[in-house]
């Protein structure tokens, strides 16, 4: 199917085979760069009601070295949402003014309600804690650039698989590949959501859940590691029983790793991987945000153009 005005809301939305057409526009994207300015005169808005940095600045990023322009906003605050103008008036404005919306939302299935309403493609950014497709084709993208793909390879994806958006739909990408084994490493109050394990075992993931990352760190190629949520936890208490409950060191990525381990994050950290990893050569994530920018171009050209 074509990319061309389709809405991106989930990771298995796509087929293995689109996504790897998104991958190889992006290798083209990175070695040869882009000829003129092949989205002139489009607009993309940006709705972000959560927070952001990477995120936006890289569509925003991605879309002015296409040429085209930027709007929107950064929090609720800054617009009329403030003055008390509902969500779906919000949605319908910026689909007459915009030619893509990318929108980042606390609520659950905010995204796919903007799309049910705009007539323009709409990009699920994150919705509360349920997707976020653009993070998860960025961080398949980075394993296929470092590693040469993902088929084969042992993964583990440690944290707040609970209710973090960007491990939830890294797991459900990982279901259009054949990983060797995939561990989802997290306290029991974290694990993973029925919803997603559920998804992850019709669509013949090979996974395991364990508590602890020090009995299967030196099985991995690649360490997917994310922040707790705090923001999400219903009851502060909870997020004060699981703080700082897992910490990826320097020490333990010498002694136990393989020499070859990738270690890849979302971003933003906290406390979770040691800052002395960063300078190390397992450290991927840095690298990883950086190739969010060729992706994204990659996806909204195909989108757009
Ligand atoms: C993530 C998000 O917002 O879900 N950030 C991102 O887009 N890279 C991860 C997070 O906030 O922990």
């Amino acid at each position: 199917m074509s990319f061309r005005g389709r809405d991106v809301l989930t990771i298995l939305d796509f087929e293995r085979g689109e996504l790897e057409e998104l991958f190889e526009e992006a290798d083209v994207i990175r070695k040869r760069g882009v000829s003129g300015r092949p989205l002139e005169g489009k607009i993309m808005a940006l709705a972000f009601f959560e927070p952001s940095t990477r995120t936006r600045l890289s569509f925003e990023t991605a879309m002015k070295r296409l040429g085209g322009e930027a709007i929107g906003f950064t929090s609720e605050e800054a617009i009329s949402v403030a003055k008390g103008e509902s969500y779906v008036d919000t949605v319908r404005m910026l689909d007459a003014y915009s030619d893509v919306i990318v929108i980042r939302h606390k609520y659950d299935g905010a995204a796919k309600l903007a799309a049910e309403i705009a007539r323009n493609p709409v990009i699920n950014a994150g919705d509360g804690k349920q997707h976020h497709p653009t993070q998860a084709m960025i961080d398949l993208y980075t394993i296929r650039t470092l590693l040469g793909g993902v088929d084969g390879l042992t993964v583990g994806v440690l944290g707040d698989l609970k209710y973090g958006r960007a491990a939830s739909s890294f797991i459900l990408g990982l279901t259009h590949y054949k990983p060797r084994l995939v561990y989802l490493i997290s306290p029991p109050q974290l694990a993973a959501r029925r919803e997603v394990l559920d998804q992850a075992r019709e669509r013949g993931l090979p996974y395991k859940e364990v508590n602890s990352l020090e009995e299967v760190i030196g099985e991995l190629d690649v360490l997917y590691v994310t922040r707790i949520q705090k923001e999400r936890f219903p009851d502060p208490e909870e997020y004060e029983k699981v703080r700082g409950a897992y910490v990826v060191t320097l020490e333990l990525l010498q002694r136990r790793a393989k020499r070859e381990l990738k270690v890849l994050h979302p971003l933003p950290k906290v406390d979770e991987i040691e800052p002395r990893v960063d300078e190390s050569r397992f450290a991927s994530y840095y690298e990883q945000a950086r190739l969010g920018v060729p992706l994204r171009q990659a996806l909204l050209l195909k989108l757009l153009g």
